[in-house]
Parts: structure tokens; C-alpha cells; sequence
């Protein structure tokens, strides 16, 4: 299974010419990259123009969505994503946590994207510097009752701790890799060794190009999801190429 590395560019950059300059950057940059499996999810407004100049190397993605279409001012269905190309869907992100998002709206969320076939990213992460269980297995309890398991090869779970998320604070390789053992547990829990064991799990927080490959080869992270550093991208370049180099066997 490739690494998976994901860009979240949030509500960023403020033009469709700076996106396409960003884009096109990224997509110079990777157009050899085999090994990784490389997902942008702009704003939804750049979907459109970034689509028409792609490349097969990169797969794009949503920030957020709606779980219903219809009478609902501002919103976007899983539906539309698909229509635009997308193939994930990043959901449950803590800065729409903040914004008053619950688990509740998160699981519905979750079931229409899988319905649609796209591949949900599920954000989980403590508040305080340390890693509660009982936290982690709430978010998880209630983002996904009631999902098929049958679905569930199409979840990803970005382990992403609200205190490394933009401040240059990333969570160390150690305790990421506490996490990821004790995130497989609880999914082991609620859906069984052998199911848990295909959902990949990402680190997200504060990653840069120097630190990224270390959670892929010392946490054991199946890949990555970056905010700031997807916005540089020379940076964003660098990253992947060093996940893809980690991968290389030393001889
Ligand atoms: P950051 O953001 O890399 O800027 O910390 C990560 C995220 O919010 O997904």
C-alpha cells in the first residue's frame, strides 16, 4: 500500500491564479512521484479549474461537505464532489469542531460520502498534550456508529492532536506511534482485528519536510496530512519526495 499524502489547504490562497500557480508547482514537482499517493483538497471554489490542468500522479479532495442535497443555503453534497472529480473527502476536521460541528453531523457526513463511494478522512485528535483513550474512543464511537462494515475500506482516520495543528509543536515519533497503536485497538474493538487492520491511519499536525518521513517509518503511519506546509510548494515537493525516498529499503 502507497504512502498517503494529503494537503489541506484550508481556506487558502485567496485567488484562482494563486492556486493554479501552487497547483502547477506541485504537479511540476511530483509529475515521476509512483510511490506516494498525493491528494489535494483545495477550496471547493479551485476544484474546477485545478481538475481541467491535472495529472493522473495527483487525486483531489474535499475539505468538508454536506450529508444531504437539496434546500441547504451554502452547503455541497458528496455528490457534487464526485461530479468534480474529487475521491475523499476530509471530514470532521477540529477547526470545524470548533466551529460547532458534532459527532453526530460528522457520522451522517461519513455514511453519504461512503454512500457516493468517496473515500472519507475522519479527523480525530485530543485537545490536551497528551493522548486520552477515553477521547479518542468517543470521537471514533460516534463518528462512525452505524456505518457498514463493508464501508470500511474506504475510511481513513487522520490521527491529527489539536494542540500540534499549527504551531509548530508536531507530536514526537514516539507518542505518534502510541497513538496509531492504540487508534487500531479501538477500531479493532469496534469492527474486529481483520477489518481494523485495512483503515489507514495519517498523522496530521505541524509537519514539515524535515520530520515527515520519520511517522512513516518510526511511528508506522500510513501517511500524512499537511496544512501550512502544502501552501509552500517547494516545501510541500520536498515532503513527498522524502515519504517516497523513506520507503527505499537501506541496503
Ligand atoms: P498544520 O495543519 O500542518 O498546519 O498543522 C494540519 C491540519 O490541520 O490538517
Amino acid at each position: 500500500m502507497k504512502p498517503l499524502v494529503i494537503a489541506n489547504w484550508k481556506c487558502n490562497p485567496v485567488t484562482t491564479t494563486e492556486a493554479k500557480r501552487l497547483f502547477n508547482s506541485v504537479k511540476e514537482g511530483l509529475k515521476n512521484i509512483k510511490d506516494v499517493e498525493v491528494v489535494i483538497c483545495p477550496p471547493f471554489i479551485y476544484l474546477l479549474a485545478l481538475k481541467a490542468n491535472s495529472h493522473k500522479a495527483i487525486k483531489f479532495g474535499g475539505q468538508n461537505c454536506f450529508f444531504e442535497k437539496g434546500p441547504f443555503t451554502g452547503e455541497i453534497s458528496p455528490q457534487m464532489l464526485k461530479n468534480l472529480g474529487c475521491q475523499y473527502v476530509i471530514l470532521g476536521h477540529s477547526e470545524r469542531r470548533a466551529l460547532g460541528e458534532s459527532d453526530e453531523m460528522i457520522n451522517k457526513k461519513i455514511k453519504a460520502v461512503l454512500k457516493e463511494g468517496l473515500k472519507p478522512i475522519l479527523c480525530i485528535g485530543e485537545k490536551d498534550q497528551e493522548f486520552k483513550t477515553k477521547e479518542i474512543k468517543n470521537q471514533l464511537r460516534g463518528a462512525l456508529s452505524i456505518i457498514k462494515i463493508s464501508d470500511l475500506e474506504n475510511l481513513i482516520i487522520a490521527y491529527e492532536p489539536v494542540w500540534a495543528i499549527g504551531t509548530k509543536n508536531p507530536c514526537d515519533f514516539k507518542d505518534a506511534k502510541k497513538a496509531n497503536s492504540s487508534i487500531r485497538e479501538i477500531l479493532a474493538e469496534f469492527f474486529g482485528e481483520s477489518m481494523a487492520k485495512n483503515i489507514l491511519v495519517l498523522y496530521g499536525g505541524s509537519l514539515n519536510s524535515e520530520i515527515a518521513a520519520g511517522y512513516i517509518k518510526e511511528s508506522k503511519m500510513d501517511g500524512l496530512l499537511v496544512g501550512g506546509a502544502s501552501l509552500d510548494a517547494e516545501e510541500f515537493v520536498k515532503l513527498v519526495k522524502k515519504v517516497a525516498r523513506a520507503l527505499i529499503p537501506s541496503p
